[in-house]
């Protein structure tokens, strides 16, 4: 990304990536971007996000386990409340920007195994070479303000990564079994897991990464109350 990107140039032009080099990311980078990220406001700054940010054998370690356990029947042990309902408009756009992913990937809707592959690659984080679990204070567990909070961050985050040229997928797949998480990257008890953020150096043969998803428009989703026009 060259330095004189605007704002408008980063949020218009990320987009998720789900296809990494396979470059490892230094420290330095990931901690540069993670000093954009905290400047998210936070409710009472109370900036209740903490990251624990995981490469190498211990990734692999939790590539292994979240697929292995999911394969298995496992249930789904994320931490946060996903709720049941889903709205019709909802999903409509599930299907739409599935729709977009699998066509550029050349996965046709009867093709199981191709269907089979990519949700394996989620479990995987996408084979990304870092993954940031995204984790908050569990003393605030049970109000909405933390996960609003760490929503910000991850936010800005992923903005933050793309302006130094990295690639992220937020990535709830990544977390469903959550203690395997846990267990291995050593995410402390007073932490509640929130979700992961997989990043790496885009691929930029990977067909997928130049998706770009479908938006409401302002009119869709704005209403302005006692403006003159
Ligand atoms: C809370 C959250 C969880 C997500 N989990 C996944 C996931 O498990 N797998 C995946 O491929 N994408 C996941 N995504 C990425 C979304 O599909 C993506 O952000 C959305 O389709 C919009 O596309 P864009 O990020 O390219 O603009 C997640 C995004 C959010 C915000």
């Amino acid at each position: 990304m060259n330095e004189t990107a605007t704002y408008a140039d980063i949020v218009t032009g990320r987009r998720s990536i789900r296809g990494f080099k396979a470059e490892p990311v230094p420290r330095a980078v990931i901690e540069e971007v993670l000093q954009l990220a905290l400047r998210a406001p936070s409710s009472h700054n109370t900036q209740p996000w903490n990251f624990t940010v995981v490469a190498g054998e211990p990734l692999d370690r939790i590539r292994a386990g979240n697929t292995e356990r999911n394969l298995a029947g496992v249930p789904d042990s994320r931490e946060f409340r996903a709720g049941g309902a889903i709205g019709p408009q909802h999903r409509e756009r599930q299907i739409d920007v599935a729709k977009q992913l699998f066509g550029v990937m050349g996965i046709a809707r009867d093709d199981k195994e191709g269907r089979m592959d990519w949700v394996l690659r989620g479990f995987r984080q996408f084979d990304a070479p870092v993954s940031v679990v995204v984790t908050y204070d569990k003393v605030l567990e049970g109000s909405d303000i933390a996960p609003f909070d760490c929503g910000a961050v991850t936010n800005a985050l992923v903005n933050a990564a793309w302006s130094k040229g990295l690639g992220c997928v937020i990535n709830s797949q990544g977390i469903m079994q959550s203690p395997v998480v846990r267990e291995h990257a050593g995410i402390p008890e007073d932490q509640v897991i929130m979700i992961c953020v997989a990043m790496g150096w885009p691929d930029d043969d990977f067909p997928a990464n130049a998706v770009v998803s479908n938006r409401k428009s302002v009119a869709e989703c704005a209403r302005f109350v006692g403006f003159p026009d």
